[in-house]
């Protein structure tokens, strides 16, 4: 047996009075420093209160997005340079007209685009068929196209967002939720007279199953049918419901005078700057005007602009 003797912690350095309490005095403060910088990440960010620390294998997610003609193309490169800018960590896919790109060499403004997603925006360029149905209204003839998105089984989940929309931040910590079929939030503007998924963003996993059921529905559709009804009808008891704030509102929202909807109550107080920084994704949608790149008759900007009031001798504008 080996009588070395242990090494001994020098107790007697710390012996005297005056070394103890120097040493308690430290402990203590690189005890409150931590505490400290603990607490300060917590409440100064902006995004969610806790962050997994789990690996997490990013490839396996994605944005999806799907384009049908030159205009929506357009928004979906800024859609996929604002993820860039935003260094989200998920896959970026755009479901494109296989005739928007023959080659590397298509000189069009069409094809410049899609490469410029690809080589800039690190955009993975997914060709399709646009599914367009003739029976529908012009504005949505092209919408079950969108739908594809639940064909791109090679992701475990994939989260679609409409184009006519303008990303603010990223929405990453949608891919960690609980499994469900669909997550999307309800069309928070026709609640509660109506409980409607809205399908301007849609958490999806991706499987040939459900693809199948969504293309039999697709195919049965009657004229007034289109991407959101057959979603609705598929997923209106199984999805996974997520708040509309912050993922989802409208740009009206910012002009209308009644809030209540889109607060969820009546007691918080409007405050459209809070609003707006709380927002990670902003819809086009503000009828009667029409979407943004399309021409507005003057007289109907006119009448919808937000109003002017006075108020108390100063001027708000609402
Ligand atoms: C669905 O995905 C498969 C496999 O990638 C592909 O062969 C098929 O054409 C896709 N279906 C549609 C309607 O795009
Ligand atoms: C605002 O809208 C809510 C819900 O639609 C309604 O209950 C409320 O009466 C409205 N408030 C005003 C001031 O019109």
């Amino acid at each position: 047996m080996s009588s070395q003797p242990a090494p001994r912690f020098p107790w007697n350095l710390i012996a005297s009075r005056r070394y103890r309490w120097a040493t308690g005095a430290s402990i203590f403060t690189v005890v409150v420093f931590f505490f400290t910088l603990r607490n300060f990440e917590l409440f100064t960010q902006r995004g969610p209160l806790f962050h997994t620390t789990v690996d997490v294998d990013w490839s396996r997610f994605a944005y999806t997005q799907y384009v049908t003609n030159s205009e929506y193309l357009c928004n979906s490169v800024m859609f996929f340079e604002a993820l860039h800018r935003l260094s989200s960590r998920a896959d970026r896919v755009m479901m494109y007209p296989s005739r928007m790109l023959e080659s590397d060499d298509d000189r069009s403004s069409d094809a410049r685009l899609l490469i410029k997603a690809r080589d800039e925006f690190q955009v993975k360029l997914v060709p399709i068929t646009v599914q367009h149905r003739n029976n529908a209204d012009a504005t949505w003839a092209d919408s079950f196209t969108k739908l594809l998105a639940f064909n791109q089984t090679q992701y475990s989940r994939v989260l679609s967002i409409d184009s006519d929309s303008i990303l603010l931040q990223d929405m990453d910590e949608l891919f960690l939720l609980p499994p469900a079929p669909v997550a999307m939030p309800r069309a928070y503007w026709l609640y509660p007279d109506k409980e409607i998924l809205s399908s301007q963003v849609v958490l999806i996993q991706p499987s040939e199953v459900e693809f199948a059921r969504i293309m039999d529905r697709v195919n049965s559709a009657s004229n007034d049918d289109y991407d959101m009804e057959i979603v609705n009808y598929l997923y209106r008891n199984n999805a996974l419901v997520l708040p509309h704030r912050p993922y989802d509102i409208l740009t009206g929202e910012f002009r209308g005078d009644n809030h209540t909807k889109y607060l969820g109550s009546d007691v918080e107080a409007w405050d459209p700057a809070a609003v707006y920084n709380e927002a990670k994704l902003v819809h086009f949608s503000d009828w009667p005007l029409p979407k943004p790149w399309l021409p507005t008759p003057d007289d109907l900007r006119l009448k919808s602009q937000p109003k002017y009031f006075k108020k108390k001798r100063k001027e708000v504008c609402n």
